[in-house]
């Protein structure tokens, strides 16, 4: 360790486990701070149990059959490429045959020895496995970007550049050999103490390092080549980047979709037609479609906001419901941007809040195109979107709103998803998420009577029960009394509320396995649970003050994703295995790592879970973990990596032919007291912190985890 290292400042009050209370501020503007946005007093206990649904048995997991479609088998067989129609701009056809998940045969028994707890300011992977940066904030995008220079930092600078904070990665093969590849990335927030030199307040940044902070915000495109044939890639060289793109707050138009599109909600003085927005902000989690696009969550988009409290008295209670500070009793975390974009001022532009809070859908093979925000899924602090293609054919997003006390969600498409690799196939898969039905979870249980909010196991075994999907709007039609389709879409959160959905334990990443057509939900924590006048602990989110978080997983019934009821149950309730409140599915406890803070999920092809988490409260730096979650092995949980001082480790992203695990390194150093003049972190280059994204591969050439 080097001298500077130990000089470094170490200041940091810790708000929720490690999270540091910087964190707290830059991510989601001191959320904990401001009242719990749901105030409504729908149901939390199973006292609504419908009697038809609680009659039927669970849905075994042999069952699935002939279920699993999604991104390989649906482009199985696929013929060639139809050509555009004359006049039409030929679009490059995805080859994501390659990445398929979900074909792997396997045991799914994990053999790398896990990683210990730490706190290195390094990134730790298991023996036998190697690691580098791809990618990292500054670098360059868009061909001919100037190189990161902190103290000249522009709008126009930042938005050839990498952004800063990557969340979601997903990698999309450019051939069917996986020698290149897209690198889709979110850039989710800014931290402008660790990004501008001198800092002393947001008031004091010039107006060009504010549009450098929105630019910075937004998603990355970037060509990608594997390094000979190993499961290592880089970015590719000067002169053959014809895909690589930015995409950001400052600059990017966005097109609405879907039944809200237009709605009297949407329209501003810049956009009177309500269609076209600038901007994507926050975007946090998000998916890769089998059609070859990314779908990406804009989460906490109510911190860039002013002047709630000036904006109408009739839209108090919707901007509230979201966060939104209307009684400039918490003014804390805003990040000034109304000083470069009068937009974010809400006395002025009311509307431009509802802008915001959707599933972005962009298409990295259309490096010109438009990016589309799809309100047939309605508006939430969207953590992220998933899809899978049900037996049926039509097309199903999972999601999560990630707040304390707030809902899970599911969107079936009206349209069937087309196979093939054509063109014709293709404009017609991006359409999917245009219309649809959207869906709210509410949860029933097996021995609600049993649940005291110390995480003990209920007598059955098990901490389980029973769903139901409750339809919240279809095309435009509303289910929902008193509100149009348009304000259901749009005032999702309220609509959520009407229908006694199930307050959960911040519902993080929600993603289908594609080899059972089963749902993972990351329950990231809730230290509100059970306290003071909050709901209690229920047996979906059995633990008061819930610090460590939760797994819950979703069977839909008949093995249909299309189904409007299901079973869950939760495999693994997360901690210190020494700590008695925890489960990993009765697995032996001595042989399972710590884990705390549960946020992204994926799969490898074997059909095994990854985990990402985020601000573990155990004391130790964040990292990613895997376990079986079928079999023998299930409830094994290991820990794969651990990420550097003050990061969290988002993502992650496994590639189909299992041989390389994408990582975001987000927030690195972000602890209090540090400043880019007295970092915290010195990963990656030994100067000052930056978040870059890492992949990681087995020496050997084999399958990771494996
Ligand atoms: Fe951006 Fe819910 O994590
Ligand atoms: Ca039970
Ligand atoms: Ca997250």
């Amino acid at each position: 360790m080097s001298d500077r290292r130990r000089l470094l400042p170490l200041l940091g009050a810790n708000r929720h486990g490690s999270r540091d209370s910087m964190t707290c501020l830059y991510r989601c503007g001191n959320a904990c701070d401001h009242p719990v946005p749901n105030t409504s007093d729908n149901p939390y206990l199973g006292d609504l149990v419908d009697a038809e649904v609680s009659r039927r048995g669970v849905v075994r997991a042999g069952a699935i059959g002939a279920l699993v479609l999604g991104v390989g088998g649906s482009l199985a067989g696929a013929g060639p490429a139809t050509a555009a129609p004359a006049g039409a701009a030929a679009p490059a056809l995805p080859e994501v045959e390659n990445f398929a998940a979900g074909q792997r045969a396997g045991n799914g028994a994990l053999t790398f020895k896990a990683v210990p707890p730490n706190k290195l300011d390094s990134f730790i992977v298991p023996n036998g496995y190697d690691h580098a940066v791809v990618i990292r904030w500054g670098d360059e995008v868009v061909p001919g970007a100037p190189e990161l220079d902190v103290h000249r930092q522009t709008g126009a600078r930042q938005s050839k550049q990498f952004g800063y904070n990557n969340d979601f990665v997903g990698v999309l093969p450019l051939d069917r050999k996986g020698k290149r590849a897209l690198l889709v990335v979110n850039h989710e927030y800014t931290n402008e103490e660790l990004m501008f030199p001198g800092f002393t307040s947001h008031d004091a940044l010039s107006v060009e390092q504010v549009k450098a902070a929105i630019a910075a915000h937004g998603l990355s495109v970037v060509e990608l080549e594997r390094v000979g044939d190993t499961g290592e890639y880089r970015v590719v060289g000067k002169g053959a980047r014809r895909y690589n793109r930015r995409i950001t707050a400052l600059a990017t138009k966005f097109e609405l979709t879907g039944p809200a599109a237009g709605s009297s909600w949407l329209r501003t003085a810049a956009d009177p037609n309500g269609r076209t927005v600038i901007g994507t902000l926050n975007n946090c989690a998000g998916g890769v479609t089998p059609w070859g696009t990314v779908l990406s969550g804009e989460e906490n988009f109510n911190q860039y906001f002013v002047g709630g409290d000036a904006a109408p008295a009739d839209l108090k209670p919707k901007l509230a419901r979201y966060g939104i500070d209307t009684t400039n009793r918490y003014p804390s975390g805003s990040r000034k941007w109304e000083r470069a974009d009068e937009r974010f001022d809400l006395a002025k532009h009311p509307n431009e809040a509802h802008r915001h809070g959707w599933i972005v859908e962009v298409d990295p093979f259309d490096p010109e195109g438009r990016p589309r925000k799809h309100t047939a899924l309605g508006r939430f602090k969207h953590e992220g979107a998933n899809v899978i293609v049900a037996r049926s054919g039509h097309v199903v997003a999972y999601m999560g709103d990630d707040e304390r006390f707030d809902y899970l969600y599911k969107f079936v498409s009206d349209k069937k998803y087309m196979k093939g690799n054509s063109w014709v196939a293709r404009q017609h898969n991006l359409s999917l998420l245009e219309s649809g039905t959207l869906y709210v979870a509410k949860l029933e249980y097996t021995s609600a009577a049993e649940i005291d909010g110390s995480g003990k196991l209920p007598t059955d075994g098990a901490f389980d029960g029973r769903g139901r999907w409750i339809r919240l709007v279809s095309g435009n039609r509303s289910y929902v009394d008193g509100m149009t389709a348009a304000e259901v879409l749009t005032f999702t959160r309220q609509a959520g509320d009407k229908v006694g959905a199930t307050k959960m334990d911040r519902p993080e990443d929600v993603e289908p396995s594609l080899r059972t057509g089963k749902v993972y939900v990351a329950l990231t924590n809730n230290s509100n649970r059970g306290t003071g006048s909050n709901p209690k602990a229920d047996e979906a989110n059995p633990r008061t003050a819930n610090r460590h978080g939760h797994i819950l997983e979703l069977v839909e019934d008949r093995s249909d994703n299309t189904a409007e009821t299901f079973a869950w149950s939760l495999p693994i309730v997360c901690g210190d295995p020494a700590d008695p409140s925890t489960y990993f599915s009765g697995y032996d406890k001595t042989k399972v790592s710590p884990i705390s803070c549960p946020d992204n999920v994926a799969f490898d092809s074997a059909g095994n879970l990854w985990i990402s988490t985020d601000g573990n409260a155990l004391g130790s730096n964040d990292g990613l973990f895997a376990t079986p979650v079928e079999g023998p092995e299930k409830g094994h949980l290991k820990q794969f990596l651990t990420v550097p001082l003050g990061a969290e480790t988002c993502g992650p992203f496994i590639t189909g032919d299992d041989r390389s695990v994408f990582v975001a390194v987000q927030h690195p150093g972000e602890i209090g007291g540090a400043s880019i003049d007295n970092p915290a972190s010195n990963w990656p280059d030994g100067d000052f912190a930056k978040p870059g994204v890492v992949v990681t591969w087995r020496l050997d050439g084999g399958h990771i985890g494996a």
